[in-house]
């Protein structure tokens, strides 16, 4: 195990004055699960050297100082714990109240079968060619008296925005390649902040409460929909599936694109505490560059059973999305998860990233894309 000469010699053995050194080192010092890991190598790497100055060489010495402050410093390191604990069980009055609306055909006989589509391109100046008489909301969903009712993530961007999200993206792309190869979840855009190069975009975090299959690097479209029928204010106001929490209250919609808004906002993971936010679940992040740049437009419900040849009829809705593409620590999203199963209803089904549904054709996207700040 130790790269010595001493173990060539067949002399590796830790001394019984080391070993004991070692024990009350673990007897004395608390410490948490990433700490210990991190102890454990260094007390390793100290014992090697320990074991390698016996042979008397005097460079190791100087080496043996160095793993022991090693060890005093990383005993420091912590690992956030975060509540998952459920409220007593209960009725949830949204339980099945999806409508059956099931996907169809886009257009048949050069007629447009249903509404237009989501997510489209939010490049600034773009239009769909779909003639809609919806239109987006275009204040905050606040202001309008709709909640959120859910949260949940695609891998990769559904939308489309040119220089922040798009087919010149990169991410951690041997592992997307391994999984398109496998025929698993489909990948949308990538943002452009990976580098390969920089610690805080490649070192792997260790999941506690979203999917292991989550990645660091990787680049996740977070969605929040929105609805005046939610069980806004009460604690079955966050459901899934989402659609249970958008129709929850039964005689509430009149009009879908009034009442019905999704935030969407576009994230590389990083593992880096200084990009952590507590508070992931109940909405899009707003401060600073974060939701300033938003593209408003009406479309439908996402994901992967759709495309430009079967499409929702979920429609039409509004969407609000930034434009830009935010760096957000592994830690967020894990809080988020731990929050998302301290929620009365089961939320298990939303804590991987789903397949993201392909560009919307220009036919099918609405022409009457808007900005928040013009
Ligand atoms: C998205 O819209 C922008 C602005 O209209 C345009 O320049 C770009 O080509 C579009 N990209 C795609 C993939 O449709």
């Amino acid at each position: 195990m130790c790269a010595t000469d001493n173990e060539n010699k067949g002399s590796a053995a830790p001394s019984e004055d080391t070993v004991s050194t070692m024990k009350s080192a673990f007897q004395t010092i608390q410490m948490t699960t990433a700490a210990l890991l991190i102890t454990t190598i260094a007390l390793l790497i100290a014992t090697c050297v320990l074991a390698a100055d016996k042979s008397g060489s005097p460079s190791t010495e100087v080496a043996a100082v160095a793993a022991t402050q090693t060890v005093t410093e990383t005993v420091t390191v912590e690992v956030p714990t975060w509540p998952t604990v459920r409220p007593p069980a209960g009725e949830n009055p949204c339980a099945g109240k999806k409508p059956d609306l099931p996907n169809i055909q886009c257009v048949i006989d050069a007629v447009e079968q249903t509404g237009e589509q989501a997510g489209a391109n939010v490049t600034k100046g773009y239009n769909g060619l779909k003639e809609t008489e919806a239109t987006p909301i275009t204040q905050n969903y606040y202001e309008v008296g709709i909640c959120p009712v859910n949260v949940h993530w695609h891998l990769g961007a559904e939308h489309y925005s040119l220089g922040e999200f798009d087919e010149t993206g990169t991410g951690p792309t041997d592992i997307s390649g391994r999984r398109k190869l496998a025929g698993k979840t489909r990948q949308g855009f990538q943002c452009k902040h990976y580098n390969e190069n920089d610690a805080k975009f490649t070192t792997p975090y260790e999941w506690k409460h979203c999917d292991a299959t989550m990645e660091v690097g990787q680049t996740y479209e977070v969605h929040w929909p929105h609805s005046a029928a939610g069980a806004c204010g009460t604690i079955n106001q966050y459901q899934t599936p989402f659609y249970d929490g958008v129709f929850c209250r039964d005689g509430v919609l009149t009009d879908t694109a009034a009442q019905i808004g999704v935030q969407g906002q576009v994230f590389t993971i990083v593992n880096d505490e200084a990009y952590y936010y507590p508070d992931l679940m109940r909405g899009m992040i707003v401060d600073g560059e974060f939701g300033a740049d938003m593209a408003m437009y009406t479309g439908s419900t996402t994901g992967t059973s759709r495309d430009n040849e079967i499409c929702s009829q979920y429609a039409p809705i509004t969407w609000q999305v930034d434009r830009k593409c935010h760096l957000i620590s592994a830690s967020t999203f894990d809080k988020m998860c731990a929050d998302m199963k301290a929620q009365r209803d089961d939320m298990s089904d939303d804590l991987y990233a789903h397949g993201s549904r392909e560009l919307v054709a220009d036919h099918l996207a609405a022409n009457n894309h808007a900005n928040l700040r013009a």
